[in-house]
């Protein structure tokens, strides 16, 4: 039988295009077209796959995923999909880094703390997949921290309800458009920082290794 939403979007994870992809983020996140554009189309692209995806294929390791994910485990001996269930135990430590600048928010000096701690549990990552890394977070905060969020970050409550449902926040609406050079700007500033962290945390070893 055909519904309204056999004419709408694909809402079973499966035979998602490209626009599809687009049109889902614009609508229910307030993207940019240009960044909703960059992330569809680069998705595909790391994922190499041009028609469509489903959301399973997300999963595929190291392809977009990654490991030292914020809430998810890595992926175990060279398995073609990652976990894709959140962990329990590392939503809760993600959770008790944040609110160390402004109580009870997660800002963007809390993220580059914590990807800097998963990479020193996980392994470093490649230079892309350590980008896509931050890209996802600073988005994260980004969109559901609201138009100060570069500033005062997001509400770790909203955050932790998002991440482990797996769905908005109740009651949460875009109050603005997240567009690409605030973005980049973003993500600019947690790679400074986690740049700095590394420099003195090196400079604080002792010169015996290397
Ligand atoms: C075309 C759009 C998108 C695609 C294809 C995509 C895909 C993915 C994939 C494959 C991962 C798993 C990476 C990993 O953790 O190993 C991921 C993680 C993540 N994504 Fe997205 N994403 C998209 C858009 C977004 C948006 C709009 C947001 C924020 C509102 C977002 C926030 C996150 C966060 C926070 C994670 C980290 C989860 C974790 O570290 O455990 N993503 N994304
Ligand atoms: C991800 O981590 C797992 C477990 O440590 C490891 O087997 C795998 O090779 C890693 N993947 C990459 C791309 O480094
Ligand atoms: C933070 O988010 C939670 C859950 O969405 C909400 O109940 C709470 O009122 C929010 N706190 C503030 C200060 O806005
Ligand atoms: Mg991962």
């Amino acid at each position: 039988m055909k519904t309204d939403d056999d004419v709408s979007s694909p809402r079973d994870g499966k035979n998602i295009g490209v626009w599809d992809l687009v049109r889902g983020l614009r609508d229910g996140y307030h993207l940019s077209t240009v960044l909703a554009c960059i992330l569809s189309f680069g998705s595909m692209f790391m994922l190499g796959q041009f028609r469509c995806l489903s959301l399973s294929d997300l999963a595929r390791h190291n392809m977009i995923e990654h490991n030292a994910s914020l809430v998810h485990k890595d992926d175990l001996n060279g398995a073609e999909y990652a976990p894709t269930r959140v962990d329990r135990k590392l939503l809760a430590a993600l959770c008790a880094e944040g609110g160390k600048v402004i109580p009870d928010r997660m800002t963007l000096e809390d993220a580059a703390r914590i990807r800097i701690k998963r990479e020193a549990e996980c392994g470093k990552l490649d230079g892309v997949h350590s980008e896509v890394a931050r890209g996802e977070i600073v988005i994260a905060i980004g969109v559901l921290g609201g138009k100060d969020a570069a500033k005062t970050g997001v509400n770790i409550s909203a955050l932790q309800e998002w991440m482990s449902h797996e769905r908005l926040p109740t009651g949460w609406k875009p109050d603005h458009t997240q567009g690409l050079y605030q973005t980049y700007k973003m993500a600019k500033f947690v790679r400074e920082r986690m740049r700095a962290a590394e420099a003195q945390q090196s400079s604080s070893k002792p010169a015996e290794s290397h």
